[in-house]
Formats: C-alpha cells, sequence, structure tokens
C-alpha cells in the first residue's frame, strides 16, 4: 500500500511542482480559462499541499487561489495534479479532503472549481452555472462546480467569478507557484 503524508508547500517545491503540472495538463495549460483568474496572483499561502513520499519527493500537489464572486472573497480550487504513475492511489481525494478542511479551519467561506463533476460531488460541490455564477472565458459549464465551506454562504451571490487582486503583484501564475510561503 503506498504510503505518504501531506504537508504545506514550500519556495523549494516549485522546481518539482511545475514539471508535475506540464505533465498532468500539457504546456497549453496556460491557456485555460482559470489560469486568467491565478495569473499574477499568489496562491492562499495556507492551501498549498504536497503529497510526498517518505523520501520528501513529490507524488501530488494541490493549490487554491483568492477570486471573487463579484464582491463576494472566495478561493479557487485547484490545479489538482497527481503524478501519472502514482493515480487511483487515493492521493488526490486525500489532498482535496485535507485542502477542503484547511480551508474552512481558515475561515473561506466559498470554494469554486472547475473539474470533472464525478470527482468533486462527493465533497459536496454544487453544479454553479445554474446557481447564477458566471466563469469569465471558455469553459464547459458543467464543470464549473461550488461548494459553500459554511452553510449558507451562497445565498445571494451570483454572477461573475473574477480576479482577487488584492494580493496582486507575483508576476505570472509560475512565479505565483514559486512564491508560495511555507
Ligand atoms: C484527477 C486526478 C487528480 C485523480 O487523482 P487520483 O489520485 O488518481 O485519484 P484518487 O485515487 O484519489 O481517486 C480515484 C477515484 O477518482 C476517480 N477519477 C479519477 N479521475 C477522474 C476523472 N477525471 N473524472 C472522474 N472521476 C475520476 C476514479 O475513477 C476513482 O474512483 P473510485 O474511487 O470510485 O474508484 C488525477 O488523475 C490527475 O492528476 N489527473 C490529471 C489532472 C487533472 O485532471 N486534475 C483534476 C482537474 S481539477
Amino acid at each position: 500500500m503506498l504510503t505518504f503524508h501531506i504537508r504545506r508547500q514550500t519556495p523549494a517545491d516549485a522546481a518539482a511542482i511545475e514539471p508535475l503540472l506540464d505533465r498532468c495538463f500539457g504546456p497549453e495549460r496556460r491557456q485555460r480559462t482559470v489560469y486568467r483568474l491565478r495569473d499574477g496572483i499568489r496562491p492562499v499561502p495556507e492551501l498549498c499541499f504536497a503529497a510526498v513520499d517518505d523520501s520528501d519527493q513529490l507524488l501530488a500537489s494541490l493549490q487554491f487561489w483568492p477570486i471573487r464572486i463579484e464582491a463576494t472573497p472566495a478561493i479557487l480550487l485547484g490545479p489538482l495534479a497527481v503524478e501519472p504513475k502514482m493515480r487511483n492511489q487515493g492521493l488526490g481525494r486525500a489532498l482535496v479532503r485535507h485542502g477542503i478542511n484547511e480551508a474552512r479551519r481558515n475561515g473561506h467561506r466559498l470554494c469554486v472549481v472547475s473539474g470533472p463533476p464525478d470527482y468533486y460531488r462527493p465533497y459536496g460541490f454544487v453544479p454553479a452555472v445554474p446557481r447564477g455564477l458566471v466563469m469569465p472565458g471558455p469553459l464547459e459549464p458543467e464543470r464549473l462546480q461550488v461548494l459553500e465551506l459554511v452553510p449558507g454562504a451562497l445565498d445571494g451571490v451570483r454572477g461573475l467569478i473574477q480576479r482577487d487582486e488584492r494580493d496582486a503583484g507575483a508576476g505570472d501564475a509560475d512565479a505565483a507557484t514559486r512564491q508560495a510561503r511555507a
């Protein structure tokens, strides 16, 4: 059975994370709509996680980014990336569960994800488009999902999902990854 543990990312992890993201999503990942929400913005420092083996080798990565839904602060889950050879052993699910728990513990209220609905439904994510959330740019609508980290957090919240510029200035999304603080 695979043994791993989850720890916060450090700046030193960037050298392994960027190639992992390229392997998982392809280099064209930077053209994806979600990257427009991340570009030049730092990930949420306390919500950047690495799943590592006993030798501290990176097996999987999960980050969250600050966004807004109109004026309401929220977080964007992803990218979630599991080393191709290590898939279907529970790494992705462990990271998502840990990340959502930590997001709640840190007082975040709403979480958005663009990803396979079958994968995220078990955590309580629901389709976001029927609830009036709008993603800026091309996206398969069924992939856009939202989770209330606090019951009722979505009440009265609808509209455009936007970049959260409050902590902008990190350069591109890769630079932001490098600057993820431990
Ligand atoms: C999707 C991904 C994160 C899953 O991670 P993983 O560690 O292999 O998954 P886990 O072992 O935790 O979970 C396996 C379960 O997820 C399901 N699953 C895996 N990929 C899936 C997908 N794309 N859509 C729906 N379900 C998926 C499996 O069928 C399995 O289901 P089961 O528990 O009912 O048997 C991983 O395949 C990956 O990195 N893919 C490339 C990048 C990506 O697509 N990221 C997610 C988009 S946000």
